[in-house]
């Protein structure tokens, strides 16, 4: 996506042909800073302090790890260990999984000296992946965005709520549940985004709607729990979500809340759908309440929120007395009984097993 006339991608191959560049996504959206990864630290890091976040983008910042960390041993054990080390930085989404499996499944028979090479082809290939699947991703939505639009008579504007980020900051490029935003914005489709605030990192309000302002892309922040209220006064078309992990029976796991809007749509005939991408799929796991892993985070996520203050400078400010203690559960599982469709870049599926087996049959994607 391009920022002010320049295209980026949310991770890339310096220009030195080793190291790895990054948009620190936590400065977003006051200060657009790219870092450098120089080393498996500095990507097991970017992943785990959130520089770089959502389901896609983790997995291609791990694959690009695993390169950097072969840099210092190609040998079978140190492979091992990275693999472990990036593994345990985030437990939900599972495309770091399926990223690393796909590294090792790639590396471990070659010899130590072909190592290097072959792993920054991969990992380049797992983003151009990732890029194609997205676009995809963005037309399959586009016709479904359309459709919704043209029974809508195309009076006024399209009306989507979205939560957390699922855009190209998310993704290595277009995003998925933004890239058919995108992608009708383009085609003269004159959507209007709500868009969720996402407490307690607020990646809605940081994020999304950074992101969407320098699309051009009309949009208004509202808290979380303005979903509902919208809803019951027709004021949402659609909704549109991405996900960290969905199971093979079309569960999905999201950022916390994504339920709550999933619950509200259905009680309201409004269609949900979850963008997804085929590495996002946990082939393994069937009922996602009981089987996915929820990350649960720091509580002074919860306790603090950040903003700028009046002189421009980055603070926070606590929200509760000195006493309270909070959790932080960051994401939940929505069941595929509240999900419309799953907009896949094979097309859309029916948020179910037999949904998803008929677009992926023998799925390459294994985490
Ligand atoms: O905690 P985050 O910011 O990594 O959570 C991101 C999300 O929940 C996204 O919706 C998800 O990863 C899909 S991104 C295309």
């Amino acid at each position: 996506m391009k920022i002010d006339g320049i295209p980026y991608r949310s991770i890339w191959l310096k220009d030195d042909g080793w190291s790895v560049g990054i948009i620190d996504q936590t400065r977003l959206p006051h200060e657009f800073r790219i870092e450098r990864l120089t080393t498996l630290g500095d990507a097991a890091h970017a992943i785990k302090a959130m520089l770089v976040r959502g389901a896609p983008l983790i997995g291609a910042t791990a694959a690009y790890g695993i390169c950097l960390g072969l840099r210092a041993d190609t040998g079978d054990a140190a492979l091992e260990n990275m693999s472990e080390t990036l593994i345990a930085t985030r437990p939900t989404a599972v495309n770091l999984r399926w990223a690393i499996r796909a590294m090792r499944e790639l590396l471990l028979p070659l010899s130590e000296a072909e190592r290097v090479s072959a792993a920054y082809e991969k990992a380049a290939q797992i983003c151009d992946e990732d890029v194609a699947i997205n676009s995809a991703i963005g037309d399959h939505g586009l016709e479904v965005f359309r459709q919704i639009w043209e029974a809508k008579g195309k009076t006024g504007k399209l009306n989507i709520l979205t939560h957390c980020n699922a855009g190209w900051l998310a993704t290595v490029d277009w995003g998925t549940a933004l890239s058919p935003i995108y992608k009708a914005h383009d085609a003269g489709i004159p959507v209007h985004v709500w868009v969720d605030e996402t407490r307690p990192r607020n990646q809605g309000a940081h994020l999304t709607c950074w992101e969407l302002g320098k699309h051009g892309v009309d949009h208004t922040l509202i808290v979380d729990n303005v979903g509902g209220h919208l809803m019951q006064h027709g004021l949402v078309d659609l909704c549109i979500t991405g996900t960290d992990r969905t199971t093979a029976a079309g569960d999905v796991c999201n950022k916390v809340g994504t339920y709550l809007k999933a619950l509200a749509a259905k009680d309201n005939n409004v269609p949900f759908y979850v963008a997804l991408p085929g590495p996002t799929i946990d082939w393994e796991f069937e009922d996602g309440v009981k089987d996915i892993p929820i990350e649960i985070r720091d509580g002074h996520e919860v306790d603090y929120i950040q903003g700028l203050d009046r002189t421009g400078a980055v603070s926070e400010v606590r929200i509760l007395p000195e006493e309270s203690g909070s959790a932080n559960y960051a994401f939940d599982v929505t069941p595929a009984r509240l999900v419309t469709g799953l907009i896949t870049e094979r097309g859309v599926a029916e948020a179910s097993k037999e949904g998803l087996a008929r677009l992926y049959g023998q799925s390459v994607y294994k985490a």
